[in-house]
């Protein structure tokens, strides 16, 4: 049986909701220090009622290029190392009726892929000062197959999926485990606004518990639920069974716009 993470120092971005607050709870409870972000200090201090001696709140916006020397300086300022960092923070806007509105891609980039390039900014001094550290980040199995109306959600996500390779790859001479999480659907406020069914819906509760079996691992991808995970694999090998029957039931577009 699995020993859990215990005794380390993390960063959890994206630990005022959902999957990274479930994470939070779930970590500091078994004696890590974590240090929580995201933009809202208000639900951020709420956390640290719950354990002020091993919770450190920072708050930032992840996704603003000019505030990230100052978050350096403050996580700095809590710790000298991190063993582990696990990237929750992030967002979902749908291309409703195929709109390609500019302004929401950059959004969603914004907040998907270029938090995710500030985070392990902001991040790597503090890793290269831990024996064996460990960068996570959430992407999505929306990732693994091409899904209608996720056009900037699923591309934001598999430039995550790219980027963590990448850095992978870059960092495959030094002790950095970089690990990619692609859950299914979890209930969170990310998700309360989905028109969809949203088939094995799991709890952050599980989902936090299915991210840190993984990161107890030795893998670089953590998938879940398996019983979504294996078929969508499975789909994105075989595409055009995909797009032949899959596809035309999910999709709401029946005509191009026009204007
Ligand atoms: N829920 C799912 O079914 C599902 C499935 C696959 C992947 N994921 C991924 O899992 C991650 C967590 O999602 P969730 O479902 O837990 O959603 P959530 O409850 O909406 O949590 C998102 C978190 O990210 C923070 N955040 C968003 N933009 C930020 C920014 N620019 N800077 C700093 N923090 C920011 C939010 O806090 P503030 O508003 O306080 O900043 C919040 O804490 C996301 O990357 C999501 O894409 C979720």
């Amino acid at each position: 049986m699995s020993q859990g993470i215990r005794d380390k120092v993390l960063w959890i971005t994206g630990a005022s909701s959902g999957i990274g607050r479930a994470l939070t709870l779930r970590l500091v409870e078994q004696n890590n220090f974590v240090i929580a972000s995201s933009r809202r200090l208000d639900a951020l201090t709420e956390l640290q009622k719950i354990a002020p001696s091993r919770l450190r709140v920072l708050d930032c916006d992840l996704s603003d290029d000019a505030v990230m020397p100052g978050v350096a300086r403050r996580l700095a300022g809590f710790t000298d190392h991190l063993d582990m960092v696990i990237a929750c923070a992030g967002t979902c806007e749908y291309d409703d009726d195929l709109q390609l509105d500019v302004t929401m891609y950059r959004r969603v980039f914004d907040g998907n892929f270029f938090a995710l390039v500030n985070t392990l900014k902001c991040a790597q001094p503090l890793l290269a000062a831990s024996r064996s550290p460990v960068f996570a980040a959430l992407g999505s199995l929306s990732s693994v197959v091409p899904f209608p109306r996720a056009e900037a959600y699923g591309s934001s996500k598999a430039a995550v999926a790219y980027f963590l390779e990448s850095v992978r790859a870059d960092t495959s001479l030094t002790p950095l485990r970089v690990v990619h999480i692609r859950p299914g659907f979890v209930d969170t406020r990310l998700t309360q606004r989905n028109d969809f069914d949203m088939p094995f819906l799991m709890t952050p509760d599980q989902a936090a518990e299915r991210i840190e079996q993984g990161l107890c691992g030795v893998g670089h991808t953590v998938d879940f639920p398996k019983r979504l995970s294996w078929p969508l694999r499975f789909l994105g090998f075989f595409s055009s069974i995909w797009f032949r029957f899959c596809v035309p039931k999910m999709t709401r577009i029946r005509t191009l716009r026009k204007n």
